[in-house]
């Protein structure tokens, strides 16, 4: 693997970008500036600091210290100009979505994606006239119309697994003059750099792998000043979805280990999937790394490595999922993911229950899926769990289908 960009590797930026000592206090560790607001000085410093001609701390809902630098930190792991945080991964959808469009706009997405982002997509915004279609990756060129002004894509995407070619969606955008958003929540930059394949804006939500412990919420995007300066000045500023300078402590901390973290869940995941290959019930494991999985070839191309989620398809439906995430005694049902310790959801139920059964089973979203967010604990514990809790799934499927 070799993450060198600007002569420093990925780990070296993970553990030092963003942060130097604290020149207030020359404390090595990076301060919590835990204030509201800022002293401006006199009027016309005030002025200065309000018109964006003097560069200085504000009003902590647009900019804080502590919270730079996690900025900081983030853009210089994805290559990126900048980086602006907010409070949630939706927070950020939502900032980058109503600052860079407008009634009459539309957007192209490359699904499944996250159930958030889709309903904040085709629900909420059309009340608003703006409005999103879901198409493929080989649909995408001729479905851009002439008020298609964005395309959105995950990578690789939630709750499936599916990749989708960056290079292609980036490529489309710059000829068609659209705006490129990647979300890379799963895979994090130390697997997938999207504006390194011509990606205008990455978005993660930062609740996930890069605070990496489950215990904050935190969105954040990256890409040229040109477009984030819209991002934070509208986007950040009138909707107010800010990251607190608590949490940007938290994430600082997480994004530290972020290297070490990501290649353990790499690892224990190629090491799950694998083991529920061909189990009795299984009807399909979904992980890119699989030479099985349909996108196994641009994975190879665009990622450092195939991530820490895998998603499992059961025969026997609903039940069948069910008693899986029954029998799993390591990894807690619960929606979310990125965490050191193992999870698990049903996605038909949970994250994406709001969306249409029928545009769920179309992308795969069925009610046989399980989705598991590999931990960091020892391989052979995790393994031994699945495959038992597949053994108790398995039972139910067959009891089903003979019953059917
Ligand atoms: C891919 C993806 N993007 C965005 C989000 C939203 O992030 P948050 O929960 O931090 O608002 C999620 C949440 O699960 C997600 O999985």
């Amino acid at each position: 693997m070799n993450h060198n960009r600007r002569g420093r590797s990925l780990a070296t930026l993970a553990v030092h970008a963003g942060q130097g000592h604290d020149p207030a206090t020359g404390a090595h560790a990076t301060p919590i500036y835990q204030t509201s607001t800022f002293v401006l000085g006199d009027v016309a410093r005030g002025a200065a600091l309000f018109a964006g001609e003097e560069a200085g701390n504000v009003y902590s809902r647009i900019g804080n210290p502590t919270v730079a630098a996690v900025e900081r930190k983030l853009a210089e792991l994805e290559g990126a100009e900048g980086a602006v945080a907010f409070a949630s991964g939706m927070g950020a959808a939502a900032a980058v979505l109503l600052s860079l469009l407008k009634s009459g706009d539309e957007v192209l997405i490359l699904g499944p994606i996250y159930g958030g982002t889709r309903g904040l997509l085709e629900e909420m915004l059309p009340r608003f006239g703006i409005t999103a279609r879901a198409v493929t990756d080989a649909e995408l060129e001729g479905a851009v119309g002439e008020n298609t002004r964005m395309l959105y894509v995950e990578t690789p995407t939630n709750p499936d697994l599916t990749i989708h070619d960056l290079a292609l969606v980036g490529a489309v955008a710059k000829r068609h003059g659209l705006v490129s958003v990647a979300d890379g929540t799963f895979a994090t930059p130390y697997l997938t750099r999207p504006l390194e394949h011509g990606i205008d804006l990455v978005l993660h939500s930062a609740t996930k792998y890069l605070g990496g412990h489950g215990d904050l919420l935190g969105g954040l995007v990256a890409g040229r000043l040109e477009l984030l300066e819209p991002v934070r000045m509208e986007g950040l500023r009138h909707l107010g979805a800010t990251m607190d300078p608590h949490v940007a402590f938290l994430l600082l901390r997480g994004m530290k280990t972020l290297h070490l973290r990501m290649a353990a869940h790499c690892a224990n995941a190629r090491a799950v999937a694998e083991a529920l290959v061909g189990l009795p019930g299984v009807a399909a494991v979904h992980y890119p790394g699989l030479e099985s999985h349909p996108g196994h070839a641009v994975a190879a191309r665009q990622m450092d490595g195939f991530g820490g989620m895998v998603s499992v398809t059961f025969e026997g439906g609903r039940p069948a999922a069910a008693a899986f995430l029954e029998a799993l005694e390591l990894f807690d049902h619960a929606v979310s993911l990125g965490d050191v310790a193992s999870l698990a959801c049903h996605p038909a139920s949970t994250t994406h229950q709001l969306l249409p059964v029928e545009m769920l089973e179309a992308e795969g979203v069925t009610e046989g899926l399980v989705r598991l967010s590999v931990g960091i604990e020892a391989v052979d514990d995790l393994v031994a769990d699945v495959k038992r809790a597949a053994a108790a799934a398995a039972a139910v499927g067959l009891a089903a289908a003979r019953a059917g």
